[in-house]
Parts: structure tokens; sequence; C-alpha cells
């Protein structure tokens, strides 16, 4: 029986922090070493003030802090943690490819098969070698095939350990995981392997909860799971278009559907588009694995979620340039959010970024208020569709601290993130300082309508 006392994870992000905090918290007499090739990242890990930890996320300090230092350790020597673990965990990003064959498809692996021949190059004792990012199908026999040709008489088991977490409710989803699942080779040293992992796990959640399957089927359930969460979400805003073009109310719908007990009520939030590091680049990756097998109605089927998705970005953004008169130029536009959910500082992929490059597109300034994101990182959002040059960036989206400074003088405010706060402001005292006309953008239907109608806001909701 395979017993693992030192623990590698190669990627200090989302996953691999969170993850290995939750692991080393409840496995006191594991070693477990978090590495990044990432100094400031590092460093950011390892600052005595947790509140300067690279990630928002709560509950995470907490966790940090029981195990930092005593079996949690955060470094920036890749080798030497890889070479002294009997476990590697590889936890890096694996964005969608923006060049060649696949370019704006499918998964980039350049990270996973680099920490691979890193793997490869150090190891001088067995290893499991555990996939945590989220990959395409059939990526483990790709680390398999890197790592059994190494010649050093190294033996390596590949596992693959999907991640389930959602940003914001991480450590709670980690704790208390609806389930964990380990794929693992159809063989007695593979069966081992899988053991070992579930060992870990068992410290803390009962062992019906540890899914055993093959390799192929654990990275493929990954996917489905992200492409079936976020086909919930294009579906119901599919839905809240239909609603307001007849009077219906998504929340309504959403409601009485989720009482089915087939359906469920969770996952139903009609909202301005589903954003995060995963929804949009998994199904791309679904997509393009479906194209390249010929998979034709399959492929198409799934790259709906994503067009439906874009739609509803963009039919926000228009929304509010045809109700301002059409035309936003020189306005002020109060964004409220940023993050592309709330309880997270993470901005991928956040809907956000969207309209205010369509926003700016039509001459508007933008000014934005995030209690967790910072400008530097919304300018770096921006820069990075180059629809404009950086100093136009900076010029026309400017931040500030403060809420009510930001909504002051707006012509109009838009919700982009259901951050709770939002929902306390003192909305007479906003309404007071705008021109009226007065306009509120409900992205995320987070508010009273009747009491914004009351106030003598002109409110429009998602879907309703
Ligand atoms: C997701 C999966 O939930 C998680 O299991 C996986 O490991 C990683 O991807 P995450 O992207 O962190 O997690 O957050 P999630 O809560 O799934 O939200 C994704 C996006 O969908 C957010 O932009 C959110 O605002 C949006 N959303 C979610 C809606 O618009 N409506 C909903 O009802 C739910
Ligand atoms: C459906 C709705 O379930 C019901 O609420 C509504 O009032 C009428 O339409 P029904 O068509 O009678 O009911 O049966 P249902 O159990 O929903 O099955 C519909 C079809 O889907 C069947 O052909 C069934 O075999 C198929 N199905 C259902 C699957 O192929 N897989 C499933 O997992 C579930
Ligand atoms: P995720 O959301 O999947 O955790 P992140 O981008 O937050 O993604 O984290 C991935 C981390 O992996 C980054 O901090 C990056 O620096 C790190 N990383 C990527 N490649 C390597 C590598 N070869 N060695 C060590 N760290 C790496």
């Amino acid at each position: 029986m395979t017993k693992i006392n030192n623990i590698c994870c190669i990627g200090a992000g989302y996953v691999g922090g969170p993850t290995m905090a939750v692991i080393a918290s409840k496995n006191p007499n594991i070693k477990v070493t978090v590495v990044d090739i990432n100094e400031e990242r590092i460093k950011a890990w390892n600052d005595e003030d947790l509140t300067n930890l690279p990630i928002y996320e709560p509950g995470l300090p907490e966790v940090v802090q029981k195990a930092r230092g005593k079996n949690l350790f955060f470094s920036t020597q890749v080798d030497e943690a890889i070479a002294a673990a009997d476990m590697v965990f590889i936890s890096v990003n694996t964005p969608t490819k923006t060049y060649g064959k696949g370019k704006g498809m499918a998964a980039d692996l350049k990270y996973v098969e680099l920490c691979a021949r890193q793997i490869a190059r150090v190891a001088t004792s067995d290893k499991i070698v555990v996939e945590k990012s989220t990959l395409p199908v059939r990526t483990a026999q790709a680390i398999k095939t890197i790592l059994s040709e190494t010649g050093n008489g190294v033996n390596f088991q590949i596992l693959s350990n999907p991640e389930f977490l959602a940003e914001g409710t991480a450590i709670q989803d980690l704790e208390a995981a609806d389930r964990v699942l380990i794929g693992g080779e159809q063989s007695p040293e593979g069966e081992e392997a899988i053991q070992a992992l579930v060992n870990i796990y068992k410290a803390w959640l009962p062992e019906e909860r540890i899914l055993t399957t093959n390799v192929w089927s654990s990275e493929l359930s990954k996917l489905t799971a992200n492409a079936f969460l976020a086909q919930r979400v294009s579906s119901i805003n599919a839905i809240s278009e239909l609603c307001e073009a007849t009077g219906a109310d998504v929340g309504e719908v959403a409601k009485a559907i989720g009482m089915d007990s087939r359906i469920g009520p969770k996952f139903l939030n009609a909202s301005v588009g589903f954003g995060g590091s995963c929804f949009q680049k998994d199904i791309l990756n679904l997509v393009y694995i479906a194209k390249s097998l010929g998979l034709v109605q399959v492929a198409d089927y799934w790259e709906q979620v994503i067009i439906m998705n874009d739609h509803q970005k963009n039919r926000f953004a228009e929304k509010i340039v045809s109700t301002l008169f059409n035309t936003v130029a020189d306005k002020k536009i109060a964004f409220l959010g940023w993050a592309f959910k709330k309880d997270t500082n993470d901005t991928r992929e956040s809907a956000a970024i969207y309209v205010a490059d369509k926003l700016l597109d039509e001459q508007a300034k933008i000014t934005v208020y995030d209690p967790q994101v910072k400008e530097t990182q919304m300018q770096r959002d921006l820069n990075y569709l180059q629809s404009r040059t950086e100093q136009e960036n900076k010029e026309n989206l400017t931040t500030t601290p403060d809420a009510y400074a930001c909504c002051q003088e707006a012509h109009a405010i838009a919700i982009l993130t259901e951050w709770d706060e939002f929902k306390k402001l003192d909305w007479q005292k906003i309404y007071d300082q705008m021109p009226k006309p007065a306009f509120i953008f409900d992205g995320r239907g987070i508010l009273d309508e009747e009491k914004m109608k009351n106030i003598g806001f002109n409110y429009f909701v998602i879907g309703g």
C-alpha cells in the first residue's frame, strides 16, 4: 500500500492554492508544498498579513493560517519540491489557445507539458502524478508518454482528479464536496495509486462520495459537468430575452421550473452572461474535440451555449445604448462590479469586460467600483482585447474605491456583479446625485424593482 507523506503541487493559483490548503489542513501528517514560477505570487502566499493572499476567497485565510508553516509551504523551488514528493499535482493554467491549430478553441497544453517534462527530468523516485487542471480528454495519456520514456527507471502512475470547486465558495466546496472524482489506470498499480489518493480525501469526506473511474471518464466528466452548468445559464438567459419580449418574468419562470425535482432550483439565475476561467474554455474544448472526431452535430449543439452567452453580453450593452436615446457618447456610465461573480477577485472572461468594450466603442466614459478588483487588472483585461490603444482605455475607463462616488453624476448605472453590498446601498442618495432621467440596468437581478421605481429610477432588469 502506497503511503503518501509528501505532496508537491505545481501551480499556486485559484485551484492549486485553496485545494492544497484544505488537503494540508485535513492531513496534518502530510507535508504539502505548493510551488509556482511566479515569485510575486508565492511571496503573497507567504505574506504574514493574510489579507494580502493573492486570491480573495472567503474562509481561505483561516485555512492557510491553520496549516502554513506547519505542513503547508509555498515555494519557488520547483525542482526540489518535485524531487522530494511521493505525489505531484499538476495544477497549472490551461487557457484557450491563442495561436496556431485550434486557435480560439483548443486548450493550450504548453504549461502542462512543461510540467510533465520537468517532473521527468528531476524525478529519482517513483511518483504518482495527479492531473488537476481542466484538460482535454486523453491528456493523461500524453503526460504518461512523456513520463514513461525518461529511461531512468522511475515509475509513474497518472491519475485524473478534476476540481469541481467554484470560486467564491471554494473552501466550502472543498470541505463539503458533493463528490470527488479520481480516474486511474485499470491495473493493480493503477488501483494502488487511486487508493493512495482516496485515502487523502477520506481524511474528511465519506468514502461513498469518492468516485473512482477510468482516466478518460474522469477527464470527460469534468468537461461535461461544466458544459451542463453553463448550458443551464444559457438556457435561462435565452428565456430571459423571451420574457422581456412578452411580459413574463424570468424569476417567476425559474422558480416554477426549479420546483420540478428533475430540473432542480440551482443555477437558474438569469444574468448578463456567465464568465470565469472554466465554462467557456471547457465548452470550446468539448466542441473542438467533437469536431476533431467528426461529430458535427455534437459540436454544434454545445457551441450554441457559447453563442447564446455572447449574445446575452451584447444585448445588455445594446440595451444600455438604445435606452439612453441611442447614444452614450461622453456620458458617464457607472459599473458596479467587474469580477465574473461575487466573492472573488477573479475577472477572467467576466461579462463586465465585454460590456465595457462595447460601450467604449460607443465612446462612453465608464467608472467602475468593485470591492476586490484592482484598476490595473481592469486595464489589463481591456487591453487584452486590443480594441483600442492602452492610453484610450486608461482615459475612458476609471475606477473609484467608493460606490457612491462611482454613481455620482452618472447617466446610468450598470450592475455587472452580484456583490451583496450593492443591495445595501442607499439608493435614494444615489438617485439624488444623478442627472434625470436616472437609469439602472440590473444585469444580475439583485435590486428590488418596486423600490427602485418608487425612488424614481428607470429600472431595467434582465428578464423582467
Ligand atoms: C465553475 C463550476 O461551477 C465549478 O464546479 C468548476 O470547478 C469551475 O467552473 P466558477 O466558474 O468558479 O465554477 O463559478 P460558477 O459559480 O460556476 O459561475 C460561473 C459563471 O456563471 C459566473 O459568471 C456566474 O455569475 C454565472 N452564473 C452562475 C449565472 O449567470 N447564473 C447562475 O445561475 C449561476
Ligand atoms: C413529459 C414531462 O415529463 C411532463 O412533465 C409533461 O407533463 C409531459 O411531457 P412524458 O412525455 O409523458 O412527460 O414522459 P417523460 O418521462 O418526460 O419522457 C419523455 C421522453 O424522454 C420519453 O421518450 C423518455 O423515454 C425520454 N427520456 C426521459 C430519456 O430518453 N431520457 C431520460 O433521462 C428521460
Ligand atoms: P487556475 O485557475 O487553474 O488555478 P491560475 O492561472 O490561477 O489557474 O494558476 C496557475 C498557476 O500555475 C499560475 O500561478 C502559474 O504561474 C503557474 N504555473 C504555470 N506553469 C508552471 C510551471 N511550469 N511551473 C510552476 N508553476 C507554473
